[in-house]
């Protein structure tokens, strides 16, 4: 058993909560992806008339190979449920998000979303948020950022990819990954965060999901 199994059964799972006629989110990764196969099953047995919306090309590419409904999110005004994983958790049940890069589009549709569907393995949870956060923003803007953010003693890295040219967002911003130590209040440092000009998306959601599902080694899950 591993933590794969448990991601795998609680998908299954959490398609309870999906009904006939649903607008749904798909999140970015690894959980929403096994999530998605699940969905794609359910839409058939049930013959159910879903429209879904992905949040990045990644979980777009799965989605339309497994032939789900798909629309854009500029179509729509309320998402009835959205379904995505997390980078890590804390024990407010905010969430950080973005180590795909995806957290612009994926921050959008929480905020549209009557209810919010967290999935993440048992590695993710912790009190208070330890790793860094992803924060999306315009190249234009980058050096001044840098510097406001070490003004908050965030310590930043460009990220970039394998060969060293830098990551570019499907919406064509950068991704500079901050390190704060240990953070204890998030929404306070999300806030300062979004308040800089040129910060198009903090990886700390103000949005906290309804439901969070922990994947436990054993293959079983929890569900907070
Ligand atoms: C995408 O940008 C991210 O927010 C992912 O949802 C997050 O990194 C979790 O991904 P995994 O399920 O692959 O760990």
């Amino acid at each position: 058993m591993s933590y794969d199994d448990a991601i795998k059964a609680l998908s299954n799972d959490a398609l309870k909560f999906v009904k006939d006629e649903n607008v749904i989110g798909l999140g970015s990764g690894r959980a929403a992806t096994k999530l998605v196969k699940s969905l794609s099953k359910l839409i058939k047995i049930k013959n159910f008339n879903v429209k879904c919306i992905p949040t990045s090309l990644q979980i777009k590419l799965i989605a339309e190979e497994l032939k789900i409904p798909i629309i854009e999110s500029d179509q729509i005004k309320q998402i009835d449920i959205v379904f995505d994983g997390a980078d890590q958790i804390d024990s407010q049940k905010y969430v950080i998000k973005g180590g795909g890069g995806a957290l612009l589009r994926e921050n959008i549709l929480f905020s549209l979303a009557k209810k919010v569907i967290v999935m993440a393995d048992k590695t993710k949870f912790v009190k208070n948020f330890t790793r860094t956060v992803p924060i999306e923003v315009h190249p234009f803007a980058r050096t001044s950022v840098i510097q406001s953010i070490s003004k908050m003693d965030g310590k930043t890295q460009l990220r970039s990819l394998d060969r060293g040219y830098p990551f570019f967002t499907e919406n064509g911003n950068i991704i500079l990954d901050c390190d704060f130590g240990i953070i204890k209040n998030p929404k306070i440092l999300t806030q300062k965060i979004k308040n800089i000009p040129g910060v198009l998306e903090s990886g700390i959601f103000l949005r906290k999901p309804d439901i969070v599902y922990k994947a436990k080694l054993d293959g079983k899950f929890d569900i907070l």
